[in-house]
């Protein structure tokens, strides 16, 4: 890859191998940029012949320690492989993996097109890590996650072989799709060197509206009726102390004269006037208060509320992010009972609840812990298995979540999980630890 693409340096070093939360630290030797796949291919097989560990990293912006190693080896940075084309006739565009989210949509905006998934980390995050992760994001509703876009993709497996099938035909079944197996693989099978991915047309006009609620349970109740709303593309929850928190951090200005228990972010979109489409939702609300945008603007504005929550949380130190999805009808119980649930367990804890309600997904954000105190973690995601939920909604299972995998997945499923990894990294050399912990 060039010398120069070898860092080694401590100082280097420190930056691949902290996660963004801070929260999980990693003890790579050396972090390799290559700038193509027949690079990445030889870096593996270099490492396949060393027995060098190789964790892929992108942006480097992943919540639950995934692209950070602790087996040692090497850190394999895709930044440098960011090319990006629309193939407009097809309306798709082929990304390389370091390529940023916000270049993606850039790019497709530039075409009159757009790209579906969408997230706050979006100037940092890549195509490579939101395809490891299966990204979900802001539009999941109307949208779907990551797994939904990508058409075609190219990757190197762990032995070092190149598979590539980037054609992006609107049909085409000749066997297992392999897309699929890699969303949400998170860089345990293969290291995503490229991507095709689906694009949309651009979002019709918007109108996005924050409410004021009296309570966090009747907040949760409301989004669910409003996910059958049409021209409703996104619902997004927060609560009193994590917006005043956000406000605190940033110097956003308070949206409201007062405070409320909790707030929920509508934004919808229609091909005619927004606001018309807003106005059935705000009268069946009947919120304490509401604001309303029909400028880009003036929307940005209103939905730095709710993206600012994860840097205003990293702020009183490294949290506990436990991502997770209940069945809708056990969403809003969820959200009114899991802040006794942490505290019953950890009372020094403090809980912050924000995320897409739309979906019955809310992120549990935990402070005031040991970063190996997991007493609290057990708790809810005990609790989310209970009632039937998922303990990754979109960030993935990492190193944080490795220990409870199986309140989700059966010892069948696991098994073949670790069939699969045996096939495609027979040499186990792809992010050790991560997903399957030690079990393969
Ligand atoms: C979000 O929804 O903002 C992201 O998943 C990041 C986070 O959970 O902090
Ligand atoms: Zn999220």
């Amino acid at each position: 890859v060039g010398r120069e693409h070898v860092l080694s340096a401590p100082d280097e070093l420190l930056g691949f191998n902290t996660d963004w939360t801070g929260r999980f630290v990693g003890n790579a030797a050396a972090v390799v940029r290559p700038a193509s796949t027949e690079e990445v291919a030889g870096v593996i097989a270099a490492c396949v012949r060393n027995g060098w560990p190789v964790t892929a990293q992108g942006g480097n912006t992943g919540l639950v320690g995934g692209g950070i190693t602790r087996a040692g080896g090497v850190v394999l940075s895709t930044r440098r492989i960011d090319d990006v084309r629309v193939d407009s006739a097809a309306g798709q565009v082929i990304a390389g993996a370091g390529a940023t989210l916000g270049s993606v949509h850039e790019r497709a905006q530039q075409t009159g097109l757009s790209y579906a998934v969408d997230l706050a980390s979006r100037d940092s995050a890549t195509i490579g890590g939101t395809i490891a992760t299966n990204a979900g994001g802001l539009r999941v509703l109307r949208r779907g996650d990551t797994r939904a876009q990508v058409v075609g993709i190219e990757a190197v497996l762990g032995d070092g072989s190149v598979i590539s099938h980037l054609g992006g035909l609107a049909r085409d079944n000749t066997g297992y799709h392999l897309p699929s197996l890699l969303c949400g693989s998170e860089g345990t099978l293969a290291v995503v060197t490229r991507a095709r991915l689906r694009l949309s047309n651009q979002l019709a006009a918007r109108a996005v509206a924050l409410f004021a609620l009296e309570s966090a349970k009747s907040a949760a109740d409301a989004a669910l009726h409003l996910r059958r709303e049409p021209a409703v593309e996104a619902v997004e929850l927060m609560l009193r102390l994590g917006l005043a928190l956000v406000c605190e951090a940033t110097g956003l200005p308070a949206p409201f004269p007062g405070q409320h228990a909790a707030y929920l972010l509508v934004e919808v979109s229609a091909g005619e006037d927004p606001l018309l489409a807003l106005e059935p939702i705000v009268e069946g609300l009947a919120a304490i208060d509401v604001a309303v945008a029909a400028d880009p603007a003036g929307q940005r504005r209103l939905w730095a509320y709710r993206e600012r929550h994860t840097e205003a949380i990293n702020t009183l130190g490294p949290p506990h992010k436990l991502d997770v999805t209940l069945p809708l009808d056990a969403f809003a119980h969820f959200v009114d009972t899991v802040p006794g649930v942490v505290e019953g367990t950890r009372p020094q804890a403090r809980v912050w609840l924000f995320g897409h309600a739309a979906e019955g997904s809310v992120h549990v954000n935990i402070s005031g812990l040991d970063p190996d105190d997991e007493a609290a973690d057990d708790a809810v995601m005990t609790y989310v298995a209970a009632l039937g939920g998922s303990i990754s909604a979109e960030h993935g299972i990492g190193r944080a979540k490795v220990r409870w995998l199986s309140l989700n997945r059966s010892e069948a499923e696991i098994a073949a999980f670790g069939r699969l990894k045996q096939a495609l990294d027979p040499a186990g050399i792809l992010n050790p630890g991560v997903l399957l912990g030690q079990r393969i």
